[in-house]
């Protein structure tokens, strides 16, 4: 896995070529004789392509045995949501030692937002999650210094138009929760994009808050910094 959450795909015969230190037409033999095993099944073609996943085994001697690690984890405020950072703690950094190694941000949150984020080691999956033909809702609470009203809703729903980066926004739903609270649903994630649909208003955000992406809800068990492995149900009901 690279930095950047890059899958690594490679054919199968070149892994155990250059692992195993045998020559390619050395390694049809292997496979055709079934002493390769691809996740658990004897792999028989040359050209099967494998990813860094992929539990490979020669001879039941394991080749290459990573997990797709999947973590929430509750970002506090003051925390950057960055795998590296010359000044300030970032969010690898909560977690215990070596485990956040490999790991990166799917969805980051904002300097002072708290809340829901999800790391993994899965570019595929984060980039799934990212993809714009493929819409995950996110819930944020927030909190603003100045009173809401209808209008909000209406311009929320209607999207903006951000002329920076020339795109309109989805529509946003936005829930008025009480005179300086709302609920609001998104499908994507644009920079700042919340604190820049209340600035239309000149109105500030004061706390940001993400309590939800897609079915996966933040665990009200973990407490800010704490965070927990993704369960099987939350993987599988994701997309
Ligand atoms: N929108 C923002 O402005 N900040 C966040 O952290 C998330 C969404």
């Amino acid at each position: 896995m690279t930095a950047a959450g890059q899958p690594r795909r490679f054919r199968l015969d070149r892994f155990i070529s250059s692992r195993v230190g045998v020559k390619r037409r050395d390694v049809r033999a292997l496979l055709a004789s079934g002493r390769v095993c691809l996740d658990g099944q004897a792999a028989r073609e040359i050209n099967q392509v494998v990813d860094q996943f992929s539990h490979i085994t020669l001879d039941g001697e394991v080749l290459q045995d990573f997990a797709a690690t999947y973590l929430m984890l509750n970002k506090p405020r003051g925390v950057v949501s960055a795998t590296r950072d010359d000044k300030h703690r970032t969010v690898i950094d909560l977690l215990d030692a070596n485990m956040g190694s490999g790991l990166h941000i799917a969805g980051r949150l904002d300097y002072n937002s708290t809340g829901l984020l999800l790391l993994t080691n899965d570019g595929r999956w984060s980039r799934r999650l990212a993809c714009s033909n493929n819409p995950v809702q996110k819930v944020y609470r927030v909190t603003l210094e100045h009173p809401l009203t209808e209008r909000y809703v209406e311009a929320f729903a209607q999207g903006m138009h951000f002329p920076f980066e020339d795109i309109t926004t989805r529509p946003v739903s936005l829930k008025i929760l009480s005179d300086h609270s709302a609920e609001l649903r998104l499908t994507e994630g644009r920079y700042h994009q919340i604190k820049r649909m209340f600035g239309r208003f000149n109105n500030k955000v004061l706390t940001l808050h993400r309590i939800a992406i897609g079915n996966v809800t933040l665990d009200p068990q973990l407490g800010p910094g704490q965070h927990r492995p993704l369960t099987q149900m939350e993987l599988d009901g994701l997309f």
